[in-house]
């Protein structure tokens, strides 16, 4: 028997979150991994325009649990793409905002995509999500370095599901703004971790406020706690 889903959401958009899942994995088998061109060039981001490279769904359902617990109103994810794990974080931080018996709760997800048609096409993946994530994602199109440089409010949560050599400066962005006990994710820590090397060093170095787990997901997925 099927595991159940920690989400509260609609059968619509339960729906619709595993036909996105399914377009994304269709994509990806059809994407040969190994002759790859460097991550920092024109010619991956050309390749990559067109897909999802959706987080894969048990990791977004973690993510979604997590934020859940940790009660996180404000997020923000770097790496938008076509909108699939903002969709969760978007539902989670509503939820919070709806448990929140003060009249002022508002909650925030920071979504930012450097590709104007990558972002154009996650708006429309709301929408058709529906309104439960309604009001909640602050979509910033540009490169992370210049998007979140400002209005961050205190952060929660922060997801780094971006070309690896973007993590640590976009961990280093955020942090400025996150909150004792905030929570980052990092995608592929395993699978990728030869491309990780910097963010490991920074996060792992003897005087960090960081500390991390990797979690036995496909490819690897790290668990980081700001102390
Ligand atoms: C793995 S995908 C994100 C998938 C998304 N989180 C999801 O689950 O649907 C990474 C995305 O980061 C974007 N990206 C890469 N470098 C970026 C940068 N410097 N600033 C903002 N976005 C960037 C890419 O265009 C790509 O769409």
């Amino acid at each position: 028997m099927a595991p159940p889903t920690p989400l509260n959401a609609s059968s619509h958009l339960l729906e619709f979150l595993k036909t996105v899942h399914s377009q994304s994995l269709t994509q990806e088998a059809k994407v040969d991994w190994h002759s790859l061109p460097d991550q920092r060039s024109d010619a991956f981001d050309n390749i990559m325009r067109d897909k999802f490279i959706a987080l894969d769904q048990d990791k977004c359902e973690l993510v979604y649990h997590i934020l859940r617990t940790i009660n996180a109103k404000t997020v923000v994810e770097a790496g938008t793409s076509f909108g699939v794990s903002t969709i969760y974080l978007a539902l989670a931080v509503a939820e919070n905002v709806k448990r929140d018996t003060s009249a002022t709760a508002k909650g925030r997800v920071i979504a930012t995509e450097k590709e104007p048609s990558k972002a154009s096409e996650a708006q429309k993946n709301w929408e058709r999500a529906g309104t439960e994530i309604e009001g909640v994602i602050d979509l910033r199109v540009g490169d992370l370095r210049e998007t979140l440089t400002k209005d961050l409010g205190v952060v929660d949560f922060l997801l780094l599901d971006i070309w690896t050599p973007l993590a640590l400066p976009a961990l280093k962005l955020v942090q400025p703004y996150l909150r004792p006990g905030a929570v980052i994710m990092a995608d592929n820590t395993v699978k990728a971790a030869a491309n990780y090397g910097e963010l490991f060093a920074y996060v792992d170095a003897l005087d960090s406020p960081f500390r991390r787990v990797t979690l036995p997901y496909e490819g690897g997925l790290d668990m980081i706690v700001y102390q």
